[in-house]
């Protein structure tokens, strides 16, 4: 049995490595699930380890990676289904064609610092980024294109983890998403 009339959107989350972008979508998709709503994560580690496992880091595979990504979205977000995606997705033009072809979209920017992004370093890849061990590093060698007008800025070097996830649902709120 539904608890909930749910009609679907994905929440595409975009920003630097280590900005949080699966830190709050992780923490987002829990309270929606408490809330008893159909919740589904695509998370870029998760991902690149399974459906796109034959992808490597260059424009061409980054782009490959966020269409396939972006066909799994577009099927779940037409059955109702919350979708919380976190990918870098560097490319501001292919964040606009996984926007067009989804539909029920809502792109929420990480946004931080280098700096800050730099100190966090959760996994130490911009340690070996900045060591050249490994090319292709976005921040690093390989660009970022900021969202122009992200429809959720969340500001995680000035923000706390629970106030980033706040903002969150009361958009969703905002726009007819939950109850
Ligand atoms: N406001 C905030 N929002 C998200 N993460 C935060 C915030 N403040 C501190 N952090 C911390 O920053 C780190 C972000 O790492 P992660 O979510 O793995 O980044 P990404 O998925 O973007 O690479 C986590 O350790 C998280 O706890
Ligand atoms: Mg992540």
């Amino acid at each position: 049995m539904c608890e909930h009339e749910q009609k679907g959107v994905t929440l595409w989350f975009t920003g630097l490595p280590c900005s949080g972008k699966s830190a709050v979508a992780d923490r987002v998709a829990e309270r929606l699930k408490d809330r008893g709503y159909r919740v589904e994560r695509l998370d870029g580690d998760i991902v690149r380890r399974s459906l796109t496992r034959d992808l490597g880091f260059s424009k061409e595979d980054r782009d490959e990676n966020i269409r396939r990504v972006t066909f799994v979205a577009k099927l779940l977000t037409r059955n109702d289904v919350f979708v919380l995606t976190s990918f870098i997705s560097p490319y501001r033009d292919i964040r606009d064609q996984s926007r067009q072809e989804i539909g029920r979209f809502l792109e929420v920017y990480t946004k931080c610092s280098l700096d800050e992004c730099m100190r966090r370093d959760v996994k130490g890849m911009y340690k070996k980024a900045i060591e050249g061990k490994i090319k292709e590093f976005t921040g690093i060698s390989d660009p970022y294109e900021e969202p122009v007008d992200p429809e959720i800025l969340l500001e995680t070097d000035k923000e706390t983890l629970e106030e980033s996830t706040a903002k969150v649902l009361a958009k969703m709120k905002d726009r007819g998403y939950l109850e």
